[in-house]
């Protein structure tokens, strides 16, 4: 027997987006990602941007998007073939049960599929955001030292974490 949660990731699809839409952070994490509407129609806006639902089973619990254009994380270019992780969340029903790291694993195990020549991903995260900090830590992220001042809600690290090859 193995408990292992049962997550995976999936591009969103018309049939997530009632159940997306009803997911929500905790107010004060509301300073760290914006509210899922607007999300959802910023992506569907932005033809580098691919849209994707966390899943549970069959349930939508969290959301991110892949920016192919990874300059739209922070203006600048990358040496190396670079994807952006931006608007990742968890829902706040959903927060606090450990599905952080398997939510990650199934990103990049994702990524490896569907992106096999990125060899980075990046993203930022604000600088008082030590819960979303110490899990992109947790699994590989590094930071590059960079503070990245474009946030809504004050300065960001720059984290950057190598794909496999
Ligand atoms: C970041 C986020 C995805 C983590 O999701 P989660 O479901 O809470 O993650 P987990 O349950 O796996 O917890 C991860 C760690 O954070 C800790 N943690 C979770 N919520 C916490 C809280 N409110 N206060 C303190 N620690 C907390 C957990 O104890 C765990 O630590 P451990 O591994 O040492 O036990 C979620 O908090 C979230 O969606 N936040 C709002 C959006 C956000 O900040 N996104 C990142 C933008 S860059």
């Amino acid at each position: 027997m193995h408990n292992e949660p049962d997550i995976r990731v999936a591009p969103v699809e018309a049939s997530h987006r009632p159940a997306l839409l009803r997911l929500r952070v905790h107010e004060p994490q509301r300073d760290f990602v914006g509210d899922i509407a607007s999300l959802l129609a910023d992506a569907d806006s932005c033809p580098s941007s691919e849209p994707m639902t966390i899943l549970h089973g069959d349930t939508p619990i969290g959301f991110y998007r892949i920016e192919t254009q990874a300059r739209c994380i922070t203006g600048g270019d990358f040496a190396r073939p670079t994807l952006g992780l931006r608007s990742f969340f968890i829902d706040r029903q959903w927060q606090g049960r450990g599905l952080g790291a398997p939510v990650l694993a199934a990103l990049l195990g994702d990524l490896a599929l569907r992106h096999p020549q990125a060899r980075d991903l990046v993203l930022t995260v604000n600088v008082r955001n030590t819960v979303g900090i110490a899990l992109y830590r947790r699994a590989g992220f590094v930071d590059t030292g960079e503070l990245y001042h474009g946030g809504r809600s004050g300065p960001q690290h720059l984290l950057v974490r190598a794909l496999s090859v």
